[in-house]
């Protein structure tokens, strides 16, 4: 068997560190908001050259309260793209915004920022592009549009952990920079755990309250927030991957070239445009015969996902929002052509030889 991703492998690498840093947490019976939680923020912000770093308890909780904080609510717009994960959507709608979908690139399936602008209204707060399978979105269009309206941008960066733009990372370009690191996600802890990235001190603050029940401590409750902080068992575990998170993209990077030189055009290889750095949180091809390829990978002892198999417009949860069949047509088309194969940073040579042969022969 060949899965999709294998944690068991990392976790036998970092073992001793992982005990000894655990046991660490452990006997100090710190284990919430305590100097872990701390330390990671700080090293999470510097790696992205922001001010500004909040753990918080999942990716979800990471947009839903950036998105709060950033004064959006009932009624207002937000515009973002409907081949996603579904918390994109959730978290614009638990503030009582609503999300107001524009189609993708059909080479990236990243939104489309030529289709941005169509979609502007007096509503309209904030742009919210996700990076999907760790290529970044094409943020320099994004912010140019964000600006001429005066719009808010925040970045849903769970799949992007450490992809650039010109060697600026995910989540330093907008407003906020929303993190998961749900176990499989490229920096993963062994739980939920999510963080925001921002340089305003003053966003940065309510998070903070948001977070922690409205409260700067001490019992006074100056809003109604949330329990939502990220845990010092978890930032103990992401503290050992950080160390590393370079080169397990690196690893990643490296899997999806041997894929890259090995897959025939038996189907579309995922792009990387010029310029981009590609973090391959997954590796995602395409095809017309995309059932049958999955087929074939499964009778031979390969996982493989379909990433996503309904966009967003068309999940019976926002049939409120009274889209339809055929309003983004290439959403609606990469949902029927793609497919995730195994990818992480421990994946075998082997392994990707005998993918891609049973991939191309068909
Ligand atoms: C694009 C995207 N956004 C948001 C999330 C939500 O993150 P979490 O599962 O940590 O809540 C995920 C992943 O699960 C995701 O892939």
């Amino acid at each position: 068997m060949i899965p999709m991703v294998d944690l068991k492998k990392q976790f036998n690498d970092i073992k001793d560190e992982l005990f000894h840093t655990i046991t660490e947490v452990l006997e100090s019976s710190q284990y919430i908001l305590g100097p872990k939680v701390q330390e990671l923020e700080r090293q999470v912000a510097r790696y992205h050259g922001v001010s500004e770093a909040i753990g918080v308890a999942s990716g979800t909780d990471a947009l839903h309260l950036a998105v709060e904080a950033l004064g959006i609510g009932e009624g207002d717009e937000v515009i973002t793209t409907p081949f996603t994960f579904f918390a994109t959507a959730e978290a614009i709608m638990y503030t009582g915004a609503v999300p107001v979908f524009v189609d993708v690139c059909p080479d990236t399936m990243n939104i489309d920022p030529a289709k941005i602008e169509e979609k502007i209204t007096e509503r309209t707060k904030a742009i919210l592009p996700v990076h999907i399978f760790g290529h970044p979105a094409d943020m320099e269009k994004i912010l140019a549009i964000a600006r001429k309206h005066d719009l808010r941008v925040i970045e849903d960066c769970a799949q992007s952990f450490g992809a650039a733009i010109g060697g600026k990372r995910t989540g330093a370009f907008g407003d906020a920079g929303c993190f998961s690191f749900y176990p499989s996600k490229n920096l993963g802890a062994f739980g939920d755990a999510g963080m925001v990235l921002l340089n305003d001190p003053s966003v940065a603050f309510r998070i903070k309250m948001l977070r922690n029940h409205g409260s700067q401590g001490a019992y006074r409750h100056e809003s109604v927030g949330f329990n939502s902080r990220l845990d010092e068992l978890q930032a103990a575990v992401l503290l050992v991957k950080m160390k590393r998170i370079d080169d397990y993209n690196g690893r990643r990077r490296r899997n999806a070239s041997l894929y890259n030189r090995l897959l025939t055009d038996a189907v579309t290889h995922p792009v990387e445009r010029a310029g981009y750095t590609h973090v391959y949180h997954q590796y995602t091809v395409r095809s017309a015969r995309r059932d049958e390829i999955q087929k074939r990978l499964k009778e031979n002892g390969v996982s493989s996902v379909v990433y996503y198999p309904i966009p967003l417009h068309l999940q019976e949860a926002v049939s409120c929002l009274g889209c339809t069949k055929g309003d983004f047509p290439a959403a609606e088309e990469a949902a029927q052509q793609v497919l995730s194969l195994p990818m992480y940073p421990e994946l075998e040579e082997d392994a990707i030889r005998r993918i891609a042969d049973l991939v191309n022969n068909g």
